[in-house]
């Protein structure tokens, strides 16, 4: 699908191209006021094409939206001292998708000495804004899908509040990419049965529902050793 043609469907009034847009112009836009320029997202616009969106138009849009939505803490971070300190081994290897600024990776640094290294993926836009000072953490900026990139050696793999904004094929493929690792642990805000979203204001897209989540990483050779908060937290260990 042609990105111009996305741009509009997600913002409207957009009176830009894509074609013609850069990260420059958006910080410009910014400078203005983005709004006149972008005009408010439609979400449901966004669900409706996200499959179609490349990997640099996905770049560019994350930096529109993290001009007007900077501010992302909603892990919880008791939630996952209590899986990690299940696990409690000397020379931990972490790595996360949808760090964002490090929030979560900075508070389990300052509880757990046995964590050896933390490498956290996302756009730049977030990673620019990096506020881990830990010298264990390592902020990447996302060069393709992460289901594409090459990943160190790890142990855990975490991600919290990100699944719910990949397609079921894109989870699957991120799933794929770290099959094998010993322990996946997840925040992500989904009911038990799935939802469409429709309506939601916001960029969630995940139809599945944390039943049939948790089942899929369980079909993996995983075992659901924590739940918390109504499904929302899951830890799983490996069994096979
Ligand atoms: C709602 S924020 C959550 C941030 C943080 N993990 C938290 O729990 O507060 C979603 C994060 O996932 C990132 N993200 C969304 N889609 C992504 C994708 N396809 N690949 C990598 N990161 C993505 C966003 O840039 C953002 O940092």
């Amino acid at each position: 699908m042609d990105q111009n043609k996305i741009l509009q469907q997600v913002f409207p009034e957009a009176k830009i191209k894509f074609n013609n847009l850069t990260i420059e112009d958006v910080k410009a836009c910014n400078r203005k006021g983005i709004f006149t320029i972008f005009g408010e997202p439609s979400w449901n616009g966004y669900r409706e094409c996200h499959e179609d969106m490349r990997f640099d138009f996905r770049v560019l849009l994350n930096h529109i939206l993290d001009k007007m939505y900077p501010n992302q803490n909603s892990s919880h971070k008791k939630q996952f001292a209590k899986m990690f300190s299940r696990i409690k081994r000397s020379n931990l290897k972490v790595v996360e998708l949808g760090c964002h600024q490090g929030l979560l990776a900075k508070d389990m640094l300052r509880r757990f000495d046995f964590i050896e290294s933390w490498t956290g993926y996302d756009f730049p836009s977030p990673i620019e804004r990096t506020v881990v000072e830990d010298k264990r953490y390592k902020p990447i900026i996302l060069e393709k899908h992460f289901f594409k990139t090459d990943l160190p050696e790890f142990d855990v793999f975490v991600s919290s509040h990100t699944f719910e904004h990949l397609s079921y094929k894109e989870v699957k493929r991120t799933l794929r990419n770290v099959l094998g690792v010993e322990y996946i642990l997840l925040e992500t805000p989904l009911t038990k049965g799935g939802q469409k979203w429709i309506g939601y204001g916001g960029a969630h897209v995940l139809r599945w529902g944390s039943n049939l989540l948790k089942d899929y990483i369980e079909s993996l050779g995983y075992k659901n050793y924590y739940s918390g908060m109504r499904n929302w937290v899951l830890g799983f260990r490996r069994i096979k």
